[in-house]
């Protein structure tokens, strides 16, 4: 991955999280009123718009979230481009509705999902990560989703299934990134596509994420629907998918295949395993001055350290 400084972003730009709730709150009140008698269950809704959720403290860090702002102008999107800006200044030519999320492979129930259905399928919980990249900076982003073992158990996995595969929409009239020689360099093969083993697609962190910050997913972030993996680096998190496979094979990811000497399968997060080009030991979090120790599985080692008991993090970096 091409390595870019983050744009000074000043501490006092961090919006002060009650701030956010209460205004979450009054706007997602002020939004049903407004659109009660006209919604019905699989009314599409667009990128922007109020999307209610749960907070669940369980799945709350105590982090300041970073601003709205910089969580929707500072991404990676290569299939928008390299650069950080390209993907909010492009993202205009995704259309993330209608949209449908094949669901199939080795399941007893595979379905063709439109994204509305899926997304009313189960209680949307607003949870709070951190989301660590692999090049050194860090967000914390309060997500809107439910956990991805809810789909997962409703497809039932047959025992052939052993790791999940996703897939993010190839169309390279929607996705400026992917069409070639167009915008800079980029080594991806399209489409993305990530992978996780079936036990960490079922673990209670994994989110099938609809939205953030109390609205429906902007494009930039992967509308209409996306994975986040929080103890894994970000690039794990598939954006804008239209298919999870069940699979018995590990499932060869877009970066493994770019660059397997840096990029491995599990890529936990991990500060004593570097990048062959970095250290990962240090974060710069978005939005502060001063970089911070990067932690053990992002912070999250309680929770997630005993999936990979009795195996060598440095091989299987
Ligand atoms: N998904 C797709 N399809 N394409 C991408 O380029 N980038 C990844 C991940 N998911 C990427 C993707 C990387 S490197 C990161 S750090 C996160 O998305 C960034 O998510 P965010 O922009 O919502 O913060």
């Amino acid at each position: 991955m091409l390595i870019k400084r983050a744009p000074d972003i000043k501490s006092s730009e961090i919006t002060d999280f009650q701030f956010y709730l209460d205004r979450r709150s009054f706007l997602i009140g002020m939004a049903a009123m407004a659109l009660a008698p006209a919604r019905s269950a699989t009314a599409a809704v667009s990128a922007g718009e109020p999307l209610k959720a749960k907070r669940k403290e369980k799945f709350a860090v105590q982090d300041a979230p970073t601003t709205l702002k910089s969580i929707t102008t500072y991404n990676n999107f290569y299939e928008f481009g390299v650069n950080k800006d390209d993907p909010s200044r492009l993202a205009h030519t995704l259309k993330p509705r209608p949209w449908t999320i094949q669901v199939d492979g080795h399941v007893a129930r595979p379905k063709k999902y439109d994204v509305e259905e899926l997304m009313r399928l189960f209680p949307l919980e607003e949870r709070v990560y951190r989301l660590r990249c692999v090049e050194g900076w860090s967000m914390v982003i309060p997500w809107i989703g439910y956990p991805l073992a809810s789909l997962i158990k409703r497809a039932q996995p047959t025992s052939k299934a052993k790791f999940v595969e996703f897939t993010t929409l190839l169309d390279p009239a929607q996705f400026p990134g992917q069409r070639k020689g167009l915008l800079n360099f980029s080594s991806l093969e399209w489409p993305y596509v990530e992978g996780l083993r079936l036990d960490e697609a079922l673990h209670p962190l994994t989110l099938l994420t609809f939205g953030l910050y109390g609205q429906v997913l902007p494009n930039q972030n992967g509308a209409p629907v996306r994975v986040v993996v929080p103890w894994k680096y970000g690039f794990k998190s598939a954006k804008s998918i239209v298919r999870i496979r069940f699979v018995s094979e590990q499932p060869k990811t877009a970066w493994e295949k770019a660059t397997p000497s840096e990029y491995g399968f599990y890529s936990n997060v991990n500060p004593a395993v570097d990048h062959p080009r970095w250290t990962q030991a240090t974060e710069r979090r978005i939005g502060e001055f001063r970089r911070r120790q990067t932690l053990m599985f992002n912070g999250y080692a309680d929770q997630v350290a005993s999936l990979y008991t009795g195996m060598d993090l440095k091989k299987h970096y």
